[in-house]
């Protein structure tokens, strides 16, 4: 059942989550030598962003929160990590990430490079900190970052710009390159609080709110306010992307993205923490940023 309070309460949740994460990343990554690489891991890193994967992961351990913080920041990480890369002139070419210049301007390309590099393995040291199976948590989180998952995602990203693209290839890079981080995020959460028998629940919500997630994205890139989002709008339609909009146009999008919410709260049901599950699955369709 969805509620208006729900979506209050995930607000809510998400906010007290993205401090307590913004701590920690802090505590993870302090500056030591040579400086400029933790300098710009940290200019990616803090300061900015929703934290919904690393809320995902907290949520997943509802009751037991503090078991998942090395999840939640290791999730953040790999994030973070696929942003300063997305951004590359190679890749997205964007200027502009989470209201400041992207890491490759406000460094330069060569640091940006290594200081993804540096996050993603970071990511991995960090998620062994966890208390209850680090081991296959790793192993998850590698498969969703690798060429399997996110990595693979954006290959294909890439490779149908200004190209005709079919509904399921076009959902086949969503669920890559956003889905799968997602839904690790909430398996590793879970994985963290030792709830095994509940990850397939956490596996199909995941995948609806990153299907939703990236569908909203899309949508922002045409109709959004730059100024809430960080990011420069428009960038898909420069770059030839193939997206739900162009795919489908923006109604048919919206439709699509309540589709995907819908079982994403069906999914929810029973599971811990289901109210605020609920909220965060109706947060992904009305974000402004
Ligand atoms: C942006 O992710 C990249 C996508 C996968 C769409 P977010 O919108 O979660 O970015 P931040 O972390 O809040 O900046
Ligand atoms: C990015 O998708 C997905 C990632 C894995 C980083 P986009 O390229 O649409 O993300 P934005 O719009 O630049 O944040
Ligand atoms: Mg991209
Ligand atoms: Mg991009
Ligand atoms: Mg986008």
């Amino acid at each position: 059942m969805e509620k208006k309070e729900d979506l209050v309460v995930a607000v809510e949740y998400l906010k007290k989550a993205a401090e307590v994460v913004e701590k920690e990343l802090d505590r993870y990554i302090s500056v030591q030598e040579p400086e400029v690489i933790f300098e710009a891991m940290r200019y990616s890193l803090l300061g900015g962003g929703k934290r919904l994967r690393a809320a995902l992961a907290i949520l997943a351990a509802y009751g037991e929160e503090e078991l998942a913080i090395p999840a939640a920041c290791a999730v953040e990480m790999v994030h973070a990590y696929s942003l300063i890369h997305d951004d590359l002139p190679c890749m997205d070419n964007d200027d502009f990430r989470r209201g400041k210049p992207s890491c490759h301007k406000a460094f330069d390309e060569a640091t940006a490079l290594l200081a993804g590099d540096a996050l993603l393995t970071k990511a991995f040291e960090t998620v062994l900190d966890l208390k209850y199976n680090p081991l296959m948590a790793a192993r998850e989180l590698a498969v969703a970052a690798g060429a399997e998952g996110m990595v693979g995602g954006q290959v294909l990203d890439l490779s149908f710009e200004n190209t005709e693209i079919t509904y399921d290839e076009l959902k086949k890079i969503h669920s890559k390159k956003t889905g799968a981080l997602i839904t690790v995020s909430l398996r590793l959460g879970a994985l963290a609080a030792q709830r095994e028998s509940l990850l397939a629940k956490y596996t199909l919500y995941g995948n609806n709110i990153g299907l939703a997630f990236q569908i909203t994205d899309d949508i922002l890139d045409v109709i959004g306010d730059p100024k809430k989002l960080g990011k420069t709008l428009g960038k898909d339609k420069e770059q030839g992307k193939s997206t739900y909009p162009t795919l489908f146009g923006m109604e048919r999008s919206v439709e699509l993205a309540k589709e995907a919410v819908a079982k994403a709260i069906d999914a929810a049901n029973g599971l811990p923490g289901e109210e605020i599950l609920v909220g965060l699955a109706q947060y992904v369709l009305v974000r402004e940023s």
